[in-house]
């Protein structure tokens, strides 16, 4: 059996496959999970779906719409806020026996600072082994502007959450694919006190209905997430892992995530610098998928000869230099 175990942080993680967030709930939406050990054992870690502070009813419908290659989503974070999260379904997650990741969401700086201080407050089991920040969501104190615009603003949630949570709890920044610049947020993040850097999140997108002539989505815009979207994803963790010297060297890595559906959809990220991938849209297709990726992986390193870490950037060699063992 190859090894394919990563750290994360201060996570340690028997597998590079993780859940992305919001494909699979907050685990109570899961439960068929804990009786799936062909499941579990291929996954690193669980990643609940965002929380927010106070609860969410999310966006009215149309929620989700299919299209070319993906599909379009405007859930709108519906959740039943931290008190609620902490109490009723973050206990239900240690059924799983996985490192879990929760994934939070907010409005303001002093937002995201006191969600993170109450998860951990309100963690008295210890279940929570990572957080991870999601900045896609609007800074209302900047009109509404997403924080993962604003490298300023990246830096800023970091460092309150950093400042809340102390130097033990692994954070994980997830970054938001609508900007120019993919590695002006990814520096900011790292200089703030990031652990780990994961990418993307959905692509700003929405559909329109040609009969009604009205926007698909009740919401009207929403993002893009599956196949459509790779490129994209593994052309940003390139970016990151060549433009940033943490990323390079190993010290922030990078969570691929983005349209992955195959072992060699996850290859590809890792061989662009990702340590570890998360697997959302095609999840909801196939329930197989992890399954699948893992004996992908595993088979393409025993063929490779190569441990699984080493093939971590490896697209970045010079010109010239051999792929291992060809
Ligand atoms: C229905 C749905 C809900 C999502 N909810 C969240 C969320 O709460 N927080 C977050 O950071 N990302 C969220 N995402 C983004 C995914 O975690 C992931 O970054 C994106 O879908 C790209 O991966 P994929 O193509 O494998 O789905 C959501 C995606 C989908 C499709």
């Amino acid at each position: 059996m190859a090894d394919l175990s990563v750290t994360l942080g201060r996570m340690r993680l028997a597998s590079p496959l993780l859940t992305a967030s919001g494909t699979s709930g907050h685990g109570g939406e899961m439960a068929v999970l804990k009786d799936s050990e062909e499941i579990l054992s291929c996954l690193g870690a669980f990643v609940t779906k965002g929380v927010t502070q106070a609860p969410r009813a999310g966006n009215p419908g149309v929620r989700v719409a299919e299209c070319a290659c993906g599909m379009l989503n405007s859930i709108g974070l519906q959740n039943k806020g931290a008190e609620a999260f902490a109490a009723t379904e973050l206990p239900g997650l240690l059924a799983f026996g996985l490192p879990v990741v929760v994934n939070i969401s907010a409005a303001t700086v002093e937002e995201f600072k006191t969600l993170a201080g109450f998860l951990l407050e309100a963690d008295r089991a210890r279940i929570i082994s990572a957080l991870e920040i999601n900045v896609s969501c609007p800074n209302l104190r900047q009109g509404g502007a997403a924080f993962g615009a604003d490298p300023e603003a990246v830096g800023a949630v970091v460092r309150a959450v950093r400042s809340a949570v102390g130097p033990d709890m692994t954070l994980i920044t997830k970054l938001s694919p609508n900007v120019t610049d993919i590695t002006a947020p990814a520096a900011a993040a790292v200089e703030a006190g990031t652990d780990v850097l994961s990418m993307i999140n959905t692509l700003r997108g929405m559909a329109v209905d040609v009969e009604t002539g009205r926007p698909v989505l009740g919401n009207r815009i929403g993002g893009l997430s599956g196949p459509a979207i790779r490129p994209v994803g593994v052309y940003m963790v390139w970016a990151c892992f060549s433009g940033l010297e943490a990323c390079r060297t190993g010290r922030v890595p990078i969570i691929g995530i983005g349209g992955i559906s195959s072992w060699s959809d996850a290859m590809e990220y890792v061989l662009a610098g990702a340590s570890a991938v998360g697997i959302g849209t095609a999840w909801f297709l196939r329930p197989t998928v992890f399954a699948d990726i893992h004996q992908g992986i595993t088979d393409y390193v025993n063929r490779r000869g190569v441990p699984f870490r080493d093939l971590v950037g490896l697209a970045h060699r010079d010109a010239g230099a051999s792929f291992p063992s060809c």
